[in-house]
């Protein structure tokens, strides 16, 4: 399943050149970039297979997503592995999608550890079955202290969840007296969120063909820009993403304010 040949050294210079092509500008990245990774089901059932290898198909396209945003320096990538939503899918489905995870980081992290990528995860991992747990905690320590790209992947993740357990906690440590109610403002609430301190995304993208933000980051992305396209998660590539970049790079982002020669 992880068979797909992948030419790390191939990829680097592809997504070069493809940044130079598209005349990309290498100091107004997005430094953090947001990946909901929709539509491995249908791309499996376009093939007539079921939708698991749409699965197994995504975690090769995650793992070129995850080089090239490391090669051109994006500071996080957060992505969308599993929401809280997800439990209703069928049982084989959720196993498989657990198994994966697994997998990928075993498989994975040596590689990400070289690329220096520190991987964190978001989302209630508390919850989550003991095998899962423990290579998620595995990945984590073994990756602590690099200082590239950040991978953060959501796991168990909702969005709306996130800012009711930041917000529990918050009454607790009022009532605690560890903080002052008075001082609790939006810098300080963000803190108690999954992502932490981490810089909220400047570009969400979310390819499969849907416009919508299911859950995903709903506090961080206040002031985000977003990015849709028809493609299917297996079939994004270095491609896509600078295409999405250099779209970025063309918005005007105003953070509700006006431009300064208006
Ligand atoms: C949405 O596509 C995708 C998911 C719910 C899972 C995403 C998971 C991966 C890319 C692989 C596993 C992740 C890791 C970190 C190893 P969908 O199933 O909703 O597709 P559809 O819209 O075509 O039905």
């Amino acid at each position: 399943m992880f068979g797909k040949w992948f030419n790390w050294h191939r990829a680097d210079r592809q997504i070069n050149e493809q940044s130079q092509e598209q005349n990309i500008d290498m100091d107004r990245l997005p430094q953090h970039i947001a990946i909901i990774m929709d539509g491995n089901g249908r791309w499996a059932q376009n093939r007539g297979m079921p939708r698991t290898f749409g699965h197994r198909a995504g975690v090769d396209a995650l793992r070129e997503t995850v080089k090239n945003c490391s090669d051109l320096g994006v500071k996080v990538l957060t992505v969308y592995a599993f929401s809280t939503e997800n439990w209703k899918r069928p049982t084989d489905e959720v196993s498989t999608l657990m198994n994966l995870i697994i997998e990928y980081l075993q498989r994975e992290i040596e590689e990400m550890h070289k690329q220096g990528v520190q991987v964190r995860f978001i989302g209630d991992i508390e919850s989550l079955a003991a095998p899962v747990k423990s290579e998620i905690e595995r990945a984590r320590a073994r990756t602590a202290k690099n200082c590239g790209l950040i991978l953060n992947i959501a796991v168990n993740y909702g969005g709306r969840g996130e800012i009711l357990t930041a917000s529990k906690r918050i009454c607790e440590d009022v009532t605690q007296g560890k903080i002052a109610l008075n001082k609790l403002d939006e810098n300080l609430f963000a803190q108690y969120l999954y992502t932490g301190d981490v810089l909220e995304p400047d570009l969400v993208i979310r390819p499969g063909g849907d416009y919508r933000i299911s859950n995903f980051l709903l506090w961080q992305i206040a002031y985000a820009e977003f990015w849709f396209c028809d493609v299917l998660w297996p079939d994004f590539s270095s491609k896509h993403l600078v295409e999405a970049i250099s779209d970025f790079q063309r918005r005007n982002r105003r953070f509700g304010g006006v431009n300064n020669k208006t």
